[in-house]
């Protein structure tokens, strides 16, 4: 790709790029939320026309104007943001519009439709029903769809945009092992991720966006994470995230073997104000579902909940605004955001029109507060105005953080509240929560982020199969102890 540009309204999203790949070779390509990574990517796919440069494919100029056409070079690419359609299986949506056909009369060959489907999936070593609706499917199963389907196409080049932004560790390594696989025959990788570790242990070069721009295009192993940073941010960061306590107070939340009757199995959990409660665990350890149920987007099936002491009663999201609750859910695009409304609508919507409080703000002080906000967590946006939908991922999951922030809940749960965001960002947002929980907040924060959990919180919770199989004192958590309650071992540190 040479010399590059693409601009949107009040964004100059590319300027004058060049980027190269080689055969078989893995090439990763960080930058800052909103340095243009996935616009570049969606250059080379064809579903943007850049405003100027050129695309050269196997050393000859090549006419992209639509994703088809990539396609047609041999070009895949798995697109941040989740495109399953809901209500087609798993198989359907791997093949569609190129769905395996008998000669005669033409009708879908569903059975070999299927077998292909399951051939795929046992690559990746997945445990999902081909015909499964894609709507049931956790985030991570999800993505690993979207990342069979890019396997089906057989490509050449295959773009992955944040592709592990919602897998665990475990399912990392198993992509990992399949990039490896598909390096040895050839193909060419490029990968976007935040995760710089990840970016060192897979990449065999690195390109560097900032503000639009090509910065740099280096050897992985002629880099360290340091370095990366500096060229990703411009500058020298500085401390990132420094844990301090906070005082803790009274006990905010409480909750006495509850169940959903389903995914969830019994939990009993204390959260103090001022204190950041890690939840940790696998995909599927239940996690979110006791979020959910907290929230009130499941029934609680048996067992109490406290808030300050009170037992109550949640049945909906409403009722769980109206007693305090405020939950950052994990997957912004289907329960976190009005795409097509501007930021400023974002963020002082509460999610559902809950709080009428709000709609009769005066329009100066809701912009103070909106742009407040935005100068916090650094949401990268041209105006309030703009809508989110023309954000980038990570400054859209920034803009769900704010509408919760703006609520004052008393407990926040956070359900991976870093996803997509880059480092310095990452580090701004987990100050911001040391900053509630010093104003008395207690913080619920679901992590699939190892790092992450150990770094920021003040007590660790790890769940197993719906139920918490681990309690760790910030000071004697590790990862290693962590793992294991993930996977069953029970350890009760306290
Ligand atoms: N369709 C669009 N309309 C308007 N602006 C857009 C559109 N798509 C992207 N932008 C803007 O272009 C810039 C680059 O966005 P892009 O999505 O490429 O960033 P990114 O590097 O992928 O960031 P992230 O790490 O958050 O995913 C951002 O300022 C973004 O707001
Ligand atoms: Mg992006």
């Amino acid at each position: 790709m040479a010399g590059i540009s693409k601009a949107f309204p009040g964004v100059q999203a590319l300027q004058d790029v060049n980027f190269e790949m080689a055969r078989g070779e893995i090439h990763a390509l960080v930058g800052e939320n909103g340095a243009g990574k996935s616009t570049l990517m969606k250059v080379l796919t064809g579903a943007h026309l850049p405003d100027a440069g050129q695309i050269s494919w196997r050393g000859q100029p090549a006419a992209i104007h639509a994703p088809a056409d990539a396609q047609a070079l041999g070009i895949g690419m798995i697109h941040q943001e989740l495109s399953l359609i809901p209500y087609l299986t798993v198989g359907q949506n791997i093949f569609l519009g190129r769905e395996p056909r008998w000669k005669l009369p033409g009708f879908i060959d569903w059975k070999k439709l299927y077998a292909q489907t399951q051939d795929l999936l046992d690559r990746l070593n997945l445990d999902v029903n081909p015909r499964a609706e894609a709507q049931g499917l956790s985030i991570a199963q999800q993505q690993m769809v979207e990342v069979a389907k890019a396997l089906s196409l057989n490509a050449d080049l295959i773009a992955m945009d944040e592709p592990t932004s919602s897998l665990t560790d475990k399912e990392t390594e198993v992509l990992f092992a399949m990039m490896r696989a598909l390096k040895a025959q050839g193909v060419a990788i490029i990968f976007i991720s935040h995760r710089l570790e990840e970016v060192f242990e897979i990449s065999d070069r690195v390109t560097v966006l900032r503000d639009g721009r090509h910065i740099a295009t280096r050897p992985t192993a002629e880099l360290d994470h340091n370095k990366i940073v500096e060229l990703m941010v411009g500058r020298e960061l500085g401390d990132i995230y420094a844990y301090s306590p906070t005082e803790q107070r009274d006990v905010v939340l409480e909750t006495a073997d509850l169940s959903d009757g389903d995914e969830l199995k019994g939990v009993s959990l204390q959260l103090r104000g001022g204190e950041i409660l890690g939840l940790a665990g696998l995909i599927g350890a239940g996690r979110t579902a006791l979020a959910e149920t907290l929230f009130g987007i499941r029934p609680a099936a048996a067992g109490d909940i406290k808030l300050a002491g009170q037992p109550v009663k949640i049945r909906s999201p409403k009722q769980a605004i109206q007693h305090g609750l405020g939950f950052v859910p994990e997957d912004r695009k289907l329960q976190g955001l009005f795409l097509h409304m501007a930021v400023r609508e974002n963020v002082l919507l509460s999610g559902m029109d809950l709080v009428a409080t709000l709609g009769f703000i005066n329009s100066g002080k809701a912009n103070g507060l909106v742009q407040g906000f935005v100068d916090k967590l650094d949401i990268r946006t041209p105006s309030l105005q703009q809508e989110v939908r023309n954000l980038s991922g990570g400054n859209q999951q920034k803009v769900v953080i704010a509408r919760w922030l703006a609520l004052q809940p008393r407990v926040l749960i956070l359900d991976e509240p870093t996803r997509g965001v880059d480092v310095g960002a990452k580090a701004e947002i987990h100050a911001l929560m040391r900053q509630l929980a010093e104003e008395g907040v207690g913080i619920l924060m679901i992590s699939s982020e190892l790092p992450e959990v150990l770094g920021v919180s003040d007590r660790i919770l790890v769940m197993h199969e719906g139920r918490i199989t681990g309690e760790l004192t910030r000071e004697e958590a590790t990862q290693d102890k962590i793992m294991r309650a993930a996977t069953g071992v029970v350890h009760h540190g306290i």
